[in-house]
């Protein structure tokens, strides 16, 4: 098939890219490697470096004729977000519907997207949360997935567009960014193995962590839904202090963090149930945190 994934050089995109390249996809990426970078993107996949707000992705379009695509890039981070919500709202929204107006003109089959199950259901009413519970989104990052969320079922219902809506616990993994706001076994992980003190906004809130692999294999296997939404999770949680005990101990660090006031506007617990990927489409998380958290730190290890 050939595919286009926005977002392609960044931690998630990149490793979905690869995969689908594996399994002798043609794949063009749209990415303006504003957190992405070049050395994540596969050398056979087609690479435009553009804005996803860009008019002239149409161009793209044009020439490849996708049968399907996978929206992944976004601005990604809630604590940004808290402080941006104009520059969030114009990349994940108006963004996302330069992309969708595209998919409806050239007739895409499907569009596969990331949305956020880590930060949609805040204040869940029941964990593990699954896709019954009413998502109340509180940050501006989770306002404007929610918003792609309701704008793909306007272009389904009205144009006949069909999607199918991922919806991803907190993904961890090699090639996540370290230095960011967001992504905190990366950083935790990164810190220690340079010695460096790590610190903690609260510490009781806790996240639902899922490999990038999982993610991937979830993104591949969506292809066989229709216009379905998805929580991707562990139905496990564990709080950022036991998170940060985990990791100083598999990195062997004796350092103790720093703590900071909790962030307002950031979910307290996170925890995903994905029974209904398992039972429609087959999957299930594969890789132990421990295992995955190993896996990370061998990868840092070996990051200049
Ligand atoms: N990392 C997580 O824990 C997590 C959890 C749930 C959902 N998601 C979603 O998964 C997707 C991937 O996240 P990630 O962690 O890989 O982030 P990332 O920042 O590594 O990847 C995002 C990519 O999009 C690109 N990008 C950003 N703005 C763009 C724009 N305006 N035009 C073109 N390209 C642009 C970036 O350069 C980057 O390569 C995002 O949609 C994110 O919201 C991530």
């Amino acid at each position: 098939m050939k595919i286009l994934v926005t977002g392609g050089a960044g931690f998630v995109g990149s490793h979905l890219v690869d995969k689908l390249i594996n399994d002798k996809h043609e794949v063009v990426i749209i990415d303006d490697l504003s957190t992405g970078k070049k050395e994540f993107i596969n050398k056979f996949a087609t690479f435009y470096k553009t804005d996803i707000r860009n008019k002239k992705i149409s161009k793209i379009f044009d020439k490849h004729n996708f049968d399907i695509v996978y929206h992944i890039a976004a601005q990604k981070s809630v604590p940004y977000s808290l402080k941006n919500p104009i520059e969030d709202a114009d990349i994940n929204i108006l963004g996302a519907l330069n992309l969708l107006d595209n998919c409806v003109k050239y007739k895409i089959e499907k569009i596969i997207f990331t949305s956020t199950g880590g930060a949609i259901y805040d204040a869940a009413d029941f964990f593990p949360t699954n896709e019954e519970c009413e998502a109340k989104p509180l940050s501006p990052y989770a306002v404007s997935k929610f918003a792609i969320e309701k704008y793909l079922n306007f272009y389904q219902k009205v144009h006949g567009l069909n999607y199918v809506i991922i919806r991803p616990a907190n993904i961890y993994g090699p090639r996540q960014d370290p230095h960011g706001e967001a992504g905190v076994i990366a950083i935790f992980i990164s810190n220690l193995l340079q010695n460096k003190q790590c610190y903690i906004n609260g510490g009781d809130q806790s996240r639902d962590f899922v490999y990038v692999k999982d993610v991937v294999n979830a993104l591949i296997l969506a292809q066989k839904a229709k216009n379905e939404i998805y929580n991707i999770g562990t139905s496990n949680d564990i709080s950022i202090i036991n998170l940060y005990e985990k990791i100083r101990k598999l990195t062997n660090s004796n350092l103790t963090p720093e703590y900071k006031p909790s962030i307002k506007g950031e979910v307290v617990k996170s925890q995903l149930s994905s029974k209904k990927i398992k039972e429609q489409i087959g999957w299930t998380p594969k890789i132990s945190l421990n295992d995955g958290i190993l896996e990370t730190i061998e990868y840092f290890k070996n990051v200049k």
